[in-house]
């Protein structure tokens, strides 16, 4: 808990956009403004903090925007501020204007920066959870997950009509660096035969098996869904299942940052207005350092340390429905 009275914010995004940044900018503006708070934008995450890139924002400012993917205050992954010297600068920037509190919108990384700082300096932090990933614990959400997904199926589904046309088989790789949760929630809900997620050991063995014994079967139309952070990824296994079933006509599409863009679903909009506007209450009444989440419909606050350090687990019983649904 923080002591002093925070009278002047800022708001930032950080690392990979996702679709609803803009809602949640909109939503710390607009609850900043109407408690009396004066309310900056920082330029490209941290480094317009270094950079001194900070611009006071209105009402005005944040208007047409709930609907617009990207970030207008623009994003980037800024290794200066890992540096003391880079926090400093960054420190000098924010008093130097007065503000005493920050909005950090972003992923595990962001959360580290924001962590470094406010352990450092007497800015309270809160962090809102912002990444396609889903890749962050204390959150049943985070903004921009729900539209990637969404424009992962809209495409997977569009690849099953001409993998359907022509018998194929389509390896097609989604996003997930670290994490499956795309690849597991568009190959569900897309019928995918075989999902590969980094959070499980890929076992080519049985994804051969599986291919091979469906292949008996007939069953002409095959859809695997690769996480990014698979161990072996698309293009590789695409080039082992071309050796081992030469008969499958074997094709690879790689989505790729597609998935990061595009207008926020209504979920996004609505989880990011929500989540912004409770960051700035959170800094007002003196809860810092934290993560606002949703678990289970009710606000969640998790400190930023454990957010950064606790990953969302995948459910066995998700991994036992793919099993069992793709059979
Ligand atoms: O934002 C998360 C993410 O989209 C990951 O899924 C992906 O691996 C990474 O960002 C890509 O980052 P970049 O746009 O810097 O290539």
């Amino acid at each position: 808990m923080g002591s002093k009275k925070v009278t002047k914010i800022g708001v930032l995004t950080s690392g990979g956009d996702a679709p609803g940044m803009n809602a949640a900018i909109r939503a710390v503006v607009r609850t900043g403004n109407y408690y009396g708070l004066e309310v900056f934008g920082i330029m490209r995450g941290y480094s317009g903090m270094i950079d001194d890139e900070i611009n006071l924002m209105t009402s005005r400012s944040v208007a047409n925007i709930i609907q617009r993917g990207g970030t207008i205050l623009k994003t980037a992954r800024s290794k200066e501020f890992f540096e003391p010297e880079g926090r400093k600068l960054a420190y000098n920037n924010l008093t130097k204007r007065g503000i005493n509190g920050l909005v950090i919108i972003g992923g595990d990384g962001s959360f580290k920066g924001a962590q470094k700082f406010s352990n450092e300096f007497d800015i309270p932090c809160i962090g809102l959870p912002g990444t396609i990933d889903k890749d962050i614990a204390g959150s049943d959400f985070t903004i921009g997950f729900d539209t990637a997904v969404n424009t992962a199926i809209e495409a997977i589904d569009k690849i099953r009509d001409t993998a359907d046309a022509h018998d194929r088989l389509f390896i097609v790789e989604v996003m997930g660096r670290d994490a499956g949760y795309i690849a597991l929630h568009s190959g569900i809900a897309t019928g995918a035969e075989n999902i590969l997620i980094p959070e499980t050991e890929t076992d080519i063995e049985a994804l051969i098996a599986s291919l091979s014994e469906q292949e008996k079967r007939r069953k002409l139309v095959n859809l695997v869904v690769v996480a990014e952070g698979d161990k072996f990824g698309a293009t590789e296994i695409a080039s082992i299942i071309k050796k081992r079933l030469p008969n499958a006509d074997t094709r690879v599409c790689i989505l790729g940052h597609i998935q990061r863009g595009g207008s926020p679903s209504c979920l996004d909009r609505l989880i990011a207005s929500r989540m912004g506007f409770h960051a700035v209450e959170c800094l007002m009444n003196g809860t810092h350092n934290v993560m606002v989440g949703i678990l289970n419909n009710q606000l969640h606050y998790t400190p930023l340390d454990l957010a950064i350090k606790a990953k969302q687990k995948i459910s066995e019983d998700w991994l036992r429905i793919v099993k069992i649904l793709a059979s």
